[in-house]
Parts: structure tokens; C-alpha cells; sequence
């Protein structure tokens, strides 16, 4: 297959998960940084009393599970001499507490393992929530500079990474530093001349976990990479999976998938190979130590240095000591993931809104709808959007936007709901400006609806009641009446009761629009802003939104932007926009009397009618 080999050429993909790992530290290495820990801190802080029970649970299971070897070779060395001379007893005893040892090891393990699964999975629950919230809230500026790929990874695989580590990771590392600490000590307090041999295995023992370390964050970094670059190459195909269809890009985008799967791939080969090298090699090292103090130690007992039963003790804690290491090795991967996860957690919690709520806003519980802008200045980048615009739009005033694509229509609406502040100027609703509202206040004042009228999944009653919370069943057929989508509705299989994202339930893009309009009316703000919210309607459907338009923007301020004449006639104001400023204001009939913009496209649409 020649696939792999071509899609590479496209080298955007990879730039995705380049940029991922842009806002991670190189090495990451062992420590946190500061918004890292802060993070873990806030995290831990609710569990500290369990934690410290964890700990606690852990050293006494791993003191019981490190009694076994030296009790052994007690029982050698003591007991089984007494039972040749007749006396039972220090057999009995020393079985009883390895029976008690081993039951203590068992019954703590298990608390441990349920207690520490509870508190990780209690910690997962607490950030994932806060993920959600806080990135739901983050204004749209952020959404578009983070595509929803990239969201979702954050909320899949990151917190999927330290899920991994809380689940196993610290068991393992707490297990294996304790146990490496101790037995190390205990070796070397068993028998010194034994405990320098086993000593000797360190040195390479340190080299191979070097070596291991140094690769392996690389292999891991990469694993990580291709896997954020394939969820965010998923979302992108199913999020647009119409336009995908509809200009046949699917064997490019399978081309791309292949590619990138086979990155992912080949990222987890290393990494698998690197273990594989590993593994072996640490038992290698503990086998050659354990021949040599096996050797020697035999040598030793012959000399009647040692006795045999502290030889068999030592050797079994040398067998428990290498084992925990390869823990601690494969152990760093997961810190390593989990730290970059992390990371890059804690720094989209850091993304502050760039259109904060204001500490103490001013209360404005029923707006009268006189919009102001005033001197405003805006664009997304650097490039200037709109430079100087001024314009009052009187209380219940329709006023219709027109103008050529870009003109800077949508930005005009957009900074009138507050979707972003302007640079300059201030954009005014009753004499407040946008900025000094609250948000309960402003949702409320001001709607806009949108060409992508959008439904969420639940029923068409949900969807409807979503403009007013707690509205009543008669308040949303009252809402669809006005509009004139009751019809529609009541003919639904399950009426408003029908499930959208249900088959049967699925509407047309009219009928949809009807019912984003029911939202608005339901919602009954103070201002109404329609951006190209008719444009998606065919001439039939067209006309049954016009009555229901005049419904809607009846007693409202209302913002139009339409490509129709038929909606702009509507209008008591027509303001004509170009290259973000506004050429043309006045009523329908005094443009079109006229000879500028507006009489032009008047023209050009009469005759488009004939
Ligand atoms: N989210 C955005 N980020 C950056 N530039 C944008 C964004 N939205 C619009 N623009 C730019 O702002 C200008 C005005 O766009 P817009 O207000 O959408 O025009 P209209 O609605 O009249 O077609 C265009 O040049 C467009 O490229
Ligand atoms: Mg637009």
C-alpha cells in the first residue's frame, strides 16, 4: 500500500501535533511546573486526610510483605534446629507470623487498591468537571483558536493520562521506593561483605535505566503526539462530514488517517521496543547478581561466616528488589504523560476570558433596547475589521444590514451580543455599556440567532424552551403558534415530543430555523439579532417566515442581516456596510428613491424577480 508513503506530503497534520507539544516543556522531566503543581495542589487538597491514611495503609502492607524473607530465614537458622532438638515452638511461632504477616499484606492491599482507586477516580471527576466548565465558559475568541479536537483530546486522552497514574502509578511508585529503600538496607545490615556484592549490580543497573529514561520520553512524547493529531483528525472529518461527502474528500482523508495511524504506529513500536530491551535486561543484571552472592555467599557459609538461612533471606529480598525496579522505570512513562497531560490541562484552565462578567455589574432586569455604538473599534487580529463605527438604533427600532460579504456585517452583530469587546469605543445597551452587564442580564437583553439554527438533542419542546428556563408547555406551543411552526410541529410523529436527534424527529433547515425563531420569541429579548437567519429558506418556506419575522421583531429592537429583499423590506432602517463602515442609512424607500448602493441592489433583486 502506497498510502502512508503519499499522505506525508501533507505535512499539516503533523504541524497539529508539533504545536501540541509547542506549550510542553522539552525535557519535562522529573519536577512540575508552578501551574502544574498548583493544579495537583488544588486537586489533592480535599483528600489530604485520605491520603495520608494511604500512605500510612502502604508502609505497614509493605513492612508485613518485607517481613516474609527474613522470617524465613529465621525460621532456617532457628527453628528448624529446635524442631531437630525436639522443641515445636519457635516453629509455631515464626509460621504464625508469617500467617500474620501475610494476611495483614493481603487485607491492607486490598484497602489500599479500593481506598486509592476511589480517591483517583474522585480527583478525575472533580478536574473533568472543571475542564468542561471552564472551557464551555472561555469566549469565542479561545474556540477558535483551539479547535474542538484539540478539547477533546484534553478531556479524553489527558485526563486519560492521569487517570493512568493514579490508578496504577503511585501504587507502584510508592511500592517500589519503599521497597528499594528498605531492602537496600536491609541487605546491606543482613551480611555487609553480601550487601557490597549485590551493590555492584548498580552501576549498570543505572546505565540501562538512563538509557531507558532518555529514550523513552522521546518515544513516549511521540505516542502522545500521534494520538492527539489522530482525535483531532477524527473530529475534523466527522464534525464536517457533510462537506466531506459532498466533495468526495474521504479517500484523502483516509490517506491522512492511514498516515497518521501509522505514525501512531511506529511511535508505539519504539516504545515497545525499548521495553522489550529493558525488561530483560534489569532481570539480567539481578540474575548475574544473584549468581554471585549465591557464589560467594555459599563460600561465606563454608567459612561459617554466614549462616544458611541469612543466605536464602538475602537472596530472596535481592528477588524483590530488582523486580520493583522495572516498576519504577515503566513508572516514569506514566509520570511522563501524566505531567505533559497535566500541562497542558493546567494551562488551558489558565486561559482566561478575554469578555470577563464584571465584578460588580449594573443591574438592568428590564432592558428598553436602545443600542448605541460609540466610536468602536475592532478586528480579530491585527488587521482592522471595523475602524470608527458610530450609530444609535432608537428602542424597538428594525434596522436591516446590508453589504457585501466581509463587509463586516456579522462582526457589527457579534459585538452587539458581547461575543467579543471592542479595542476601542464602547458598544452602549439603555446608556450601559456591554461590559458592565451581567451575563444573566445580557443573555437575557440580547439574542442572536444564526444561519446554523442549532438543535441540541432532546425534544423539539426542549429545544423551544431553551430561550426561557422553566418556560411552561403552553408558553412553548404559544411561542411555536406565534411564529407559525405549530403546524409543522403537531405533525411530528411524537409532536413536541419528537426527539431531533431522533429519525423522524430529523428537520428540514426551515423548519429548524422555525424553531431556533420560537426559541427567540420565547426568550422575548430586549434586542433580536438575525444574522442571515432567513438565508438557509427556500422561496416557500421563506414566506412562512416572513409572517413569522414580523411577529418576532414586533416591539423589539431587531438587527436584520439578509440577502433578501423581501426580509429587508420589513425594515424601518436600512444601513448599507462596506469595508466596515456604514455608506448608506435610511429608510427603505428614501435608499431606494436614491441613486447610491442600496437602490442599486434594489434594482438588481426586482429584476432578479421578474
Ligand atoms: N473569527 C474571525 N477571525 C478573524 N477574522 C474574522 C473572523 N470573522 C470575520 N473575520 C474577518 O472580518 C471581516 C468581516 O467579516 P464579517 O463581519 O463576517 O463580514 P460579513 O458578515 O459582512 O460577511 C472579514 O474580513 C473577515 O475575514
Ligand atoms: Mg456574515
Amino acid at each position: 500500500m502506497s498510502a502512508p508513503d503519499q499522505a506525508p506530503q501533507d505535512r499539516s497534520w503533523r504541524g497539529v501535533a508539533t504545536e501540541e507539544s509547542a506549550d510542553l516543556p522539552a525535557g519535562a522531566g522529573i519536577f512540575l511546573r508552578a501551574r502544574s503543581r498548583r493544579l495537583l495542589g488544588e486537586l489533592l487538597r480535599p483528600h489530604r486526610r485520605s491520603l495520608w491514611w494511604l500512605l500510612a495503609t502502604i508502609v505497614v502492607q509493605n513492612a508485613a510483605w518485607l517481613a516474609g524473607p527474613l522470617l524465613i530465614g529465621v525460621g532456617i537458622d532457628v527453628a528448624v534446629p529446635a524442631l531437630v532438638d525436639g522443641n515445636p515452638w519457635p516453629l509455631v511461632w515464626i509460621t504464625t507470623a508469617m500467617l500474620a504477616a501475610a494476611a495483614l499484606d493481603t487485607g491492607l492491599r486490598f484497602v489500599f487498591l479500593t481506598r486509592s482507586g476511589r480517591v483517583g477516580q474522585a480527583v478525575l471527576l472533580t478536574l473533568r468537571r472543571r475542564v468542561f466548565r471552564h472551557v464551555q465558559a472561555l469566549p469565542l475568541s479561545f474556540h477558535e483558536r483551539y479547535t474542538s479536537g484539540k478539547t477533546i483530546s484534553r478531556l479524553t486522552s489527558d485526563v486519560e493520562a492521569l487517570a493512568e497514574l493514579l490508578d496504577e502509578g503511585l501504587d507502584n511508585l510508592v511500592t517500589a521506593l519503599f521497597s528499594v529503600l528498605t531492602i537496600g538496607i536491609v541487605l546491606v545490615v543482613l551480611d555487609p561483605p553480601l550487601g557490597l556484592v549485590a551493590l555492584l549490580g548498580f552501576p549498570p543497573l543505572y546505565l540501562v535505566a538512563r538509557w531507558f529514561q532518555r529514550n523513552s520520553t522521546a518515544a513516549y512524547r511521540r505516542t502522545r503526539e500521534t494520538i492527539a493529531a489522530l482525535i483531532v483528525q477524527f473530529t475534523e472529518t466527522f464534525g464536517g462530514i457533510r462537506a466531506v461527502q459532498a466533495f468526495r474528500r474521504e479517500p484523502r482523508n483516509d490517506q491522512l488517517h492511514a498516515a497518521l495511524n501509522e505514525d501512531n504506529r511506529q511511535a508505539h513500536d519504539r516504545a515497545f521496543w525499548l521495553i522489550a530491551v529493558f525488561v530483560p535486561a534489569v532481570t539480567l543484571i539481578g540474575n548475574l547478581v544473584t549468581v554471585a552472592v549465591l557464589g560467594i555467599g555459599a563460600l561465606r557459609v563454608l567459612d561459617g561466616a554466614l549462616a544458611v538461612g541469612t543466605l536464602v533471606s538475602f537472596l530472596l529480598y535481592l528477588r524483590r528488589f530488582f523486580d520493583p525496579l522495572q516498576d519504577v522505570a515503566m513508572f516514569y512513562n506514566s509520570y511522563q504523560s501524566a505531567t505533559a497531560a497535566l500541562e497542558k490541562l493546567s494551562g488551558v484552565l489558565e486561559e482566561r476570558p478575554t469578555v470577563p462578567e464584571p465584578a460588580d455589574p449594573v443591574p438592568l432586569p428590564a432592558a428598553a433596547g436602545e443600542l448605541v455604538f460609540d466610536g468602536v473599534r475592532f478586528g480579530y487580529t491585527a488587521s482592522t475589521v471595523l475602524p470608527d463605527l458610530s450609530l444609535t438604533v432608537p428602542a424597538g427600532q428594525t434596522v436591516a444590514l446590508v453589504g457585501a460579504t466581509g463587509a463586516g456585517k456579522s462582526t457589527l452583530a457579534r459585538l452587539a451580543a458581547r461575543f467579543y469587546d471592542p479595542l476601542a469605543g464602547e458598544v452602549r445597551l439603555d446608556g450601559v455599556p456591554l461590559d458592565r452587564l451581567a451575563d444573566e442580564d445580557l443573555r437575557r437583553a440580547v439574542v442572536m440567532v444564526t444561519q446554523e439554527s442549532f438543535l441540541f438533542s432532546g425534544s423539539i419542546a426542549d429545544n423551544i424552551a431553551f430561550g426561557r428556563p422553566g418556560a411552561s408547555r403552553a408558553q412553548v406551543e404559544g411561542a411555536a403558534r406565534a411564529i407559525g411552526a405549530h403546524g409543522f410541529i403537531a405533525a411530528l410523529p411524537e409532536g413536541y415530543d419528537t426527539d431531533v436527534a431522533k429519525r423522524g424527529g430529523r428537520l428540514s433547515a426551515g423548519q429548524r430555523q422555525l424553531v431556533s425563531f420560537a426559541r427567540a420569541f420565547l426568550a422575548d429579548p430586549a434586542v433580536l439579532i438575525l444574522d442571515e437567519a432567513t438565508s438557509s429558506l427556500d422561496v416557500p418556506s421563506e414566506r412562512l417566515v416572513q409572517h413569522a419575522l414580523r411577529t418576532l421583531l414586533a416591539d423589539r429592537t431587531a438587527l436584520i442581516i439578509a440577502h433578501r429583499l423581501s426580509t429587508v423590506e420589513i425594515a424601518d432602517r436600512v444601513l448599507v456596510m462596506e469595508g466596515g463602515r456604514i455608506v448608506e442609512d435610511g429608510s427603505p424607500a428614501e435608499l431606494v428613491a436614491g441613486t447610491g448602493r442600496f437602490a442599486g441592489l434594489h434594482r438588481a433583486w426586482a429584476d432578479s424577480l421578474v
